[in-house]
C-alpha cells in the first residue's frame, strides 16, 4: 500500500483532503491524524472489523482497548450507557482537551473496539484537524497513538511515516503536537474516580471540579500491580537502546552521568545523554540532546518521544538520561520515562 502524506495547515484546512480522509473511515479505512497531545491511528469506532485493522497495522494486542475520539459533547451519551455527574462535569470543563473518561459502553460500541471490555475510553481532543476529521468520519473514531506497538509516541507526523509507511493510506500532517504525551486517563466506572494514565491534566486539577480522585495504586514507582489500564502493562514508550534514568541533586547528577557515560564508552559503547538547556553544555562525550529548558516545563514534556526518537536514530546503545519529578507536569513525564527505562534509576 502507497502511504500519501498531506500537509493540512489548521488555520486554513483543505476541505478536499478532509473529506477524502473521512471518506476512507466510512469505509473502513484508516488514517493517522494530529491531536493535540500525540498523533493518533484512526479508524471508524463502531464499525468492528475497521477497528481490527488498527491492531494489525500497530502489532498491538488485542486486548488493549482504544480511545474512541468524538467531536461533540452528545456523543459521550451516544456510546455511554449513562452520563455520571462526574462524567459531565468533567466534559464540560476539559473538553475539547487531553482528558479521556472510562465510562459503561452501550451496545453500539462493539468489543473489537473495548478490547473485550464493557467499559469504553472516550475523549474530545482539542485540534481543529482531529475534530473535522471526526465529523467527517461519522462522529466516533477509534483511535491509539500512530507508533508501532511499544515504540514512543509519535509527536510529528514523520515519527508516524517512519513507523507506519506502507501499513496505511493516509497521514495527515499538522505538524509537531503540542502537548506531547498521551490523555490522562480516569476511570469513573469504579466507586471512586480513578487516574489510570497520568498526563497534562493533573490529579489537583480534577479534584478541584469532582472532590477526590484516587490514582491507580499500580502507577506508583517499583510496583508490581496490575495496572488496571491494560495498555500500562506493556513495556512502552521504549527506545531501542537502553535507558538508565539518575536522579539526584543537579550538580550531582551531571556528575554521575559524565562517569557512567565515560565507563560505558570505554566498554566500546555508543552513548547518548538527555540533558536540558541548563546542563548541556556540561556534558563533554556521547550524543549529548537538550530535551528543552526546566523553566519551561510543557516543553520537556512536548520534546519527550521526540527526544528518544532522535536517540534511537543515532543509533546509539545507552541512554543517560535526567529527572524531572519535580515539575508539574514532571508525574506524567517520569511515568512514560520511567516505563522507557524499565524502571532502572539510579539515585545520587
Ligand atoms: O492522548 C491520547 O490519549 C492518544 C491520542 C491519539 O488521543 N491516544 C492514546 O491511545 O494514547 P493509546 O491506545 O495509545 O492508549 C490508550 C490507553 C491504553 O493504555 C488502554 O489500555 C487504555 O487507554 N484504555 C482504553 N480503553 C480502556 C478501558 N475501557 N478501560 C481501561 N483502560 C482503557
Ligand atoms: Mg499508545
Amino acid at each position: 500500500m502507497i502511504t500519501e502524506i498531506r500537509k493540512i495547515d489548521q488555520n486554513q484546512i483543505d476541505w478536499e483532503a478532509m473529506s477524502w480522509a473521512g471518506e476512507i473511515i466510512r469505509q473502513g479505512g484508516l488514517v493517522a491524524f494530529p491531536t493535540e497531545t500525540v498523533y493518533g491511528l484512526g479508524a471508524d469506532a463502531r464499525n468492528a472489523s475497521a477497528a481490527k485493522k488498527i491492531y494489525e497495522a500497530k502489532g498491538r494486542p488485542s486486548d488493549n482497548p482504544l480511545i474512541v475520539h468524538i467531536a461533540e459533547y452528545q456523543s459521550l451519551s451516544e456510546v455511554a450507557k449513562e452520563v455520571t455527574r462526574e462524567a459531565r462535569l468533567l466534559a464540560e470543563t476539559f473538553w475539547p482537551g487531553p482528558l479521556t473518561l472510562i465510562v459503561k459502553k452501550n451496545d453500539t460500541v462493539p468489543y473489537e473496539t473495548t478490547g473485550g471490555l464493557d467499559t469504553v475510553a472516550v475523549r474530545m481532543p482539542d485540534h481543529p484537524i482531529a475534530l473535522e476529521l471526526i465529523r467527517q468520519g461519522g462522529g466516533f473514531i477509534a483511535a491509539p497513538s500512530a507508533n508501532t506497538s511499544g515504540k514512543p509516541s509519535p509527536t510529528r507526523a514523520e515519527h508516524v511515516a517512519s513507523d507506519l509507511n506502507g501499513k496505511i493510506p493516509l497521514i495527515l500532517d499538522g505538524g509537531p503536537v503540542g502537548v506531547g504525551i498521551e490523555s490522562t486517563i480516569v476511570d469513573l466506572t469504579g466507586a471512586c474516580p480513578m487516574i489510570l494514565r497520568p498526563g497534562y491534566i493533573t490529579r489537583e486539577m480534577l479534584s478541584e471540579v469532582i472532590g477526590d480522585v484516587k490514582a491507580d495504586p499500580a502507577l506508583a514507582a517499583g510496583s508490581v500491580g496490575k495496572p488496571r489500564a491494560p495498555g500500562m502493562k506493556y513495556r512502552h514508550y521504549a527506545p531501542k537502546a537502553e535507558l538508565v534514568l539518575v536522579d539526584g541533586e543537579s550538580e550531582r547528577v551531571v556528575d554521575k552521568i559524565n562517569e557512567l557515560a565515560d565507563a560505558a564508552i570505554a566498554e566500546g559503547l555508543k552513548v547518548g545523554i538527555i540533558g536540558t538547556d541548563e546542563t548541556i553544555l556540561r556534558y563533554c562525550r556521547g550524543e549529548v540532546v537538550s530535551i528543552g529548558t526546566r523553566r519551561e516545563e510543557d516543553g520537556i514534556a512536548q520534546n519527550l518521544y521526540g527526544v528518544l526518537r532522535e536517540l534511537d536514530d543515532r543509533k546509539v546503545d545507552k541512554i543517560y538520561s535526567e529527572c524531572f519529578s519535580d515539575l508539574r507536569i514532571g508525574q506524567a513525564v517520569m511515568n512514560r520515562l520511567l516505563k522507557a527505562a524499565a524502571f532502572r534509576v539510579i539515585q545520587v
